[in-house]
């Protein structure tokens, strides 16, 4: 995802994003919580302690709940256990991923426990910079996390597959670890969106479950995944298409990067007469790739690529992270985390 084919820096971002709180509210945008986004992006004249304790935090189901209990129960080894969560998301510079930040944030809803935000990309945290946003790297989290009194840190990944972005990730926090060895009594690391089966049938069924109600009989659903040109991915992505396609025979799904583009799914959907096509994001925000490869107006957009052969589309700009079942998925995959990066346990006899 962070290869130079990455079409993430070839935007601009107008000088209006950079406003008030944070760049993720703008004027025409209504304002949610006044507070929630300091939890996004920390800006060089510093945050105020109370940051994380004014925001509204709705209530998503049991999952959320366990996921509460168990961040409060005792931690280990601690003189005083403190319990934090990092999010760590590729990031986007436009705006329009709020809602699905926001909604993941949600999800979790932490009250009284730390929540920080870092993000991989080193193009979109230069970028942001540019525009006087500074987001934190991963070390940068981290270290905030302890500045604020954290024992126990759970590290929830918020990409899509173990690729590039999630083992940059995954390094960056061992590194961590192994620079500052007693910094934290646990640190433990969230797996990406899809990893298993169980993952790719929730995230399909939330997705192909809660299409807009306008989608006809006979109409087909194309998503749009990253995917990356070379790399460890390619089984994950071909694993997920099956499973979309297994739950609507007639979504499909490609990717921007990698070996099913658009000109591998065009055929697919003329064979089956397809002439109507709902496009969709398979990101966590709606981003520059939603808004521009998938549905913009460029004749090589999807849109176009699809109009170009009598097709009507529908997109629906809406990010993974804003469906309610997708978040579900990354709150059990924090809760599902077991080993401990700062003090790993490796069983050598076959006794233990
Ligand atoms: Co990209």
């Amino acid at each position: 995802m962070a290869g130079t084919a990455c079409c993430e820096d070839k935007k601009t971002v107008s000088s209006a994003v950079a406003y008030g709180g944070g760049y993720f509210f703008l004027p025409s945008r209504p304002r949610r919580s006044p507070d929630c986004v300091r939890l996004f992006f920390i800006r060089d004249s510093g945050a105020g302690s109370k940051e994380d304790t004014d925001m509204k935090h709705l209530f998503h189901g049991t999952a959320a709940l366990l996921l509460c209990l168990t961040l409060s129960g005792a931690a280990w080894g601690a003189d005083t256990p403190k319990k934090g969560l990092l999010l760590v998301a590729f990031g986007t510079s436009m705006e329009t991923g709020a809602p699905a930040y926001e909604g993941i944030e949600g999800a979790f809803r932490l009250k009284d426990q730390p929540v920080v935000w870092a993000f991989t990309s080193n193009i979109i945290r230069a970028k942001m910079a540019r525009q006087g946003v500074r987001l934190l790297t991963v070390p940068e989290g981290l270290a905030r996390l302890a500045e604020q009194g954290v024992t126990d840190v759970i590290v929830q990944s918020l990409h899509i597959m173990g690729g590039e972005e999630y083992a940059k990730m995954e390094r960056l926090v061992l590194t961590e670890v192994l620079t500052h060895p007693d910094r934290f009594a646990s640190v433990k690391v969230g797996r990406p969106l899809v990893e298993s089966m169980r993952d790719a049938r929730e995230v399909a069924e939330a997705v192909l479950h809660s299409l807009p109600a306008a989608r006809a009989a006979g109409d087909a659903v194309l998503l749009m995944a990253h995917g990356q040109g070379e790399g460890r991915c390619d089984m994950v992505f071909a694993g997920m298409q099956g499973v979309v396609n297994e739950t609507d025979p007639l979504a499909f799904m490609a990717s921007v990067e990698g070996y099913q583009g658009i000109d591998q799914v065009l055929p697919q959907l003329q064979a089956r007469g397809v002439r109507r096509v709902w496009l969709l994001p398979f990101m966590v925000v709606a981003g520059d790739h939603a808004h521009n490869d998938l549905a913009g107006d460029e004749p090589d957009s999807w849109a176009s690529r699809l109009k170009a052969q009598g097709m009507e589309v529908f997109p629906v700009l809406k990010g993974l992270g804003e469906n309610p079942g997708v978040q579900s998925v990354f709150v059990r995959h924090a809760l599902e985390t077991e080993d401990d990066y700062a003090h790993p346990v490796i069983k050598t006899s076959a006794a233990d």
